[in-house]
């Protein structure tokens, strides 16, 4: 993750989790449905404060979490016992065994802005995956949604113990396929704070390029948590996929 990163939420998971609360259980539903159930065994990559894998957890899965930041790892033991989690970096982790399914949602993937660095996450999944295991990636749709108009541009946070609003402003690097996103924290009593952060745009057939050339097979992309087939206008794509450490397969479009 890079340096320049600022997220007032990251530093605070518990707002963290009041702006991004999971809608329910909105997307491990859907990872569920999509690969047939609960699996017995689940690695969440870019876990955050650990409330998706929890979900998973909590229906009998044996889970590991593993997230970058140490903050946020400590945050989700505490809340979230019965889950094994670690501090890791999906460009390097190597956890010595496989799981049935590999969640990598809330962006986490975008995070990686350099070919290489997508790359080595792409051999992270692998490393994690034993023919069949079921890989569900969560992105920001660049074939939908270049230049973020899709996205939110006011965040509010209103708990008890805390009043914010903020403002985003989503900007386009063309040549670099990023999208940063500026937002502006109005705090009552303090000033006013600013977090930035890039996200990497990958487009279905570079995506579906990267991950055959790691031996999974794309099963399916779709910008709805209903799994719905359309033609990716969205702002959001959900990818899943199978692996079967065949390298030696093409794209499964054929054009
Ligand atoms: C927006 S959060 C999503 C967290 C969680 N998956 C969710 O949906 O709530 C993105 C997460 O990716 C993590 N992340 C970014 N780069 C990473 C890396 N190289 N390895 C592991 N985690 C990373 C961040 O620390 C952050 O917790």
């Amino acid at each position: 993750m890079e340096a320049s990163l600022k997220n007032m939420l990251y530093d605070n998971p518990e707002l963290y989790e009041e702006i991004y609360d999971g809608a329910g259980h909105e997307i491990p539903r859907m990872c569920a449905k999509l690969f047939g159930g609960i699996p017995k065994t689940l690695l969440d990559i870019g876990c955050g404060t650990g409330r998706d894998v929890a979900y998973f957890a909590g229906q009998g899965a044996r889970c590991t979490g593993v997230d970058f930041q140490p903050g946020m790892i400590a945050y989700a033991r505490d809340r979230r016992p019965g889950v094994d989690f670690q501090t890791g970096d999906m460009r390097s982790l190597r956890l010595g065994t496989t799981f049935e399914i590999i969640p990598c949602v809330g962006w986490a993937l975008a995070n990686l802005h350099t070919p290489k660095d997508i790359d080595r996450a792409m051999a992270t999944f692998a490393a994690h995956a034993a023919p069949g295991t079921m890989l569900f990636l969560h992105l920001p749709n660049a074939i939908g949604d270049l230049d973020g108009q899709g996205l939110p541009a006011r965040f509010v946070i209103d708990t008890p113990s805390l009043q914010a609003t903020a403002s985003a402003t989503y900007r386009l690097d063309r040549r670099r396929q990023l999208l940063s996103r500026e937002r502006l924290w109005s705090l009552p009593g303090q000033p006013d704070q600013k977090d930035f952060v890039r996200f990497r745009l990958l487009f279905p057939m570079e995506l579906e390029h990267y991950l055959t050339h790691h031996g999974f097979t794309v099963t399916g992309m779709y910008d709805n948590t209903e799994a719905q087939d359309s033609d990716l206008t969205g702002p959001v794509l959900y990818v899943s996929a199978r692996f079967t450490g065949d390298v030696s397969t093409g794209a499964t479009l054929q054009v």
